[in-house]
């Protein structure tokens, strides 16, 4: 049997990650949305660019939860996206109640699927998913460290003036402006980088990447980012789906790792067709260390106030 993968959310993000994930061609694709004809119009514009792509996947759009049973994997983007002066948090009460229903509905007909968190603020919005789902947490995993984490590797990259392919790095910690991008983990082609650059380029080049989903929105007005954080969630639709077992930063149940305990934080995993496979514990300076404590705190938070607002 083909795999399915259902994309909840048709806007930006969503439409874009079920583009990405149509030309791969290993998987259907159901795109849902709550707007009338959307989903359904972008998904059979997708299918019409199949003959010319050269694949073969079904491709179906809907308002309803019928055609997604049997997911194999679930990618959660529904909800409303930032505009300019809203952080990501300003989305908490909308977005919790959204991405609720939406999981009770997908996983009645998909008890087995692997989802894949993007609605923000990302790291609540997965408690909310894994709750809702009463599924094992390795099967519940947020996108943000592969987005965070890229936005670091192509400054780094475009300041040295070298391919991005050549730039390693991990971006840990909550989706927001607490997270921890890991100069002691960066290296290009093997080099550490504070032997490529200066500590006040590498401090700039980490303050940007936190504040990388402001400047696209600052930029946009509209909306937020959707290119590059469709691009992280086909890399980890990829690893699921043909069983890669990819190390890639992706927010996780945290049960002790890091002295973190029951809090979705983004952290290095082994990421395949078990979804979660292992939580990499990598061993962190000291500073980096209480920044990934920091961040978790901030996370904690927010989980407290979802708690208030029920
Ligand atoms: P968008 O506004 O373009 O799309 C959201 C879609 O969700 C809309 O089409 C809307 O009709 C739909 N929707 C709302 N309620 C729904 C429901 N109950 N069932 C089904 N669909 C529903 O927004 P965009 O840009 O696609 O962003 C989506 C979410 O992803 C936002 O919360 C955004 O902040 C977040 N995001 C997270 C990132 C991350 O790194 N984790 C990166 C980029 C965006
Ligand atoms: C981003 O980082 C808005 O979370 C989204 O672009």
């Amino acid at each position: 049997m083909r795999n399915k993968v259902t994309v909840i959310g048709a806007g930006n993000v969503g439409a874009t990650t079920a583009h990405r994930l149509a030309e791969r061609g290993y998987a259907d694709i159901v795109l849902i949305d709550i707007i009338e004809g959307m989903p359904q119009g972008k998904a059979l514009d997708l299918y019409e660019a199949s003959p010319v792509v050269g694949v073969d996947a079904q491709i179906v759009g809907a308002n309803s939860y019928e055609e997604t049973a049997d997911s194999t994997v679930v990618v959660i983007t529904s909800g409303v996206a930032r505009k300019p002066g809203m952080s990501r948090d300003d989305l908490l009460k909308t977005n919790m109640g959204i991405v609720a229903d939406v999981t009770r509905k997908v996983v009645a007909g998909s008890p087995n699927a692997i989802l894949i968190v993007v609605s923000n603020p990302l790291d609540a919005m997965c408690h909310v998913a894994y709750e809702a789902a009463g599924f094992p947490s390795e099967r519940v995993v947020g996108m943000a460290g592969i987005l965070d984490t890229a936005r670091y590797r192509s400054f780094v990259a475009e300041e040295l003036n070298v391919s991005v392919q050549d730039v390693h790095a991990y971006v840990l910690g909550g989706h927001g402006d607490t997270m921890v991008p890991l100069a002691s983990y960066t290296t290009v082609a093997g080099i550490p980088i504070q032997e490529l650059l200066p500590a006040d380029r590498i401090e700039a080049i980490i303050d940007r990447t936190r504040k990388g989903g402001a400047e696209i929105v600052g930029l946009l007005k509209t909306g937020s980012a959707f290119y590059a954080p469709s691009a992280a969630v086909a890399e980890m639709v990829d690893a699921i789906i043909l069983d890669q077992k990819r190390i890639l930063p992706c927010a996780a149940l945290l049960t002790g790792q890091f002295g973190i305990n029951d809090l979705y934080v983004g952290v290095p995993v082994k990421l395949g067709a078990g979804g979660i496979e292992q939580i990499l514990e990598i061993k962190l300076t000291a500073a980096e260390q209480a920044a990934l404590e920091h961040s978790a705190a901030a996370v904690e938070g927010l989980v407290d106030a979802m708690a208030r607002l029920q």
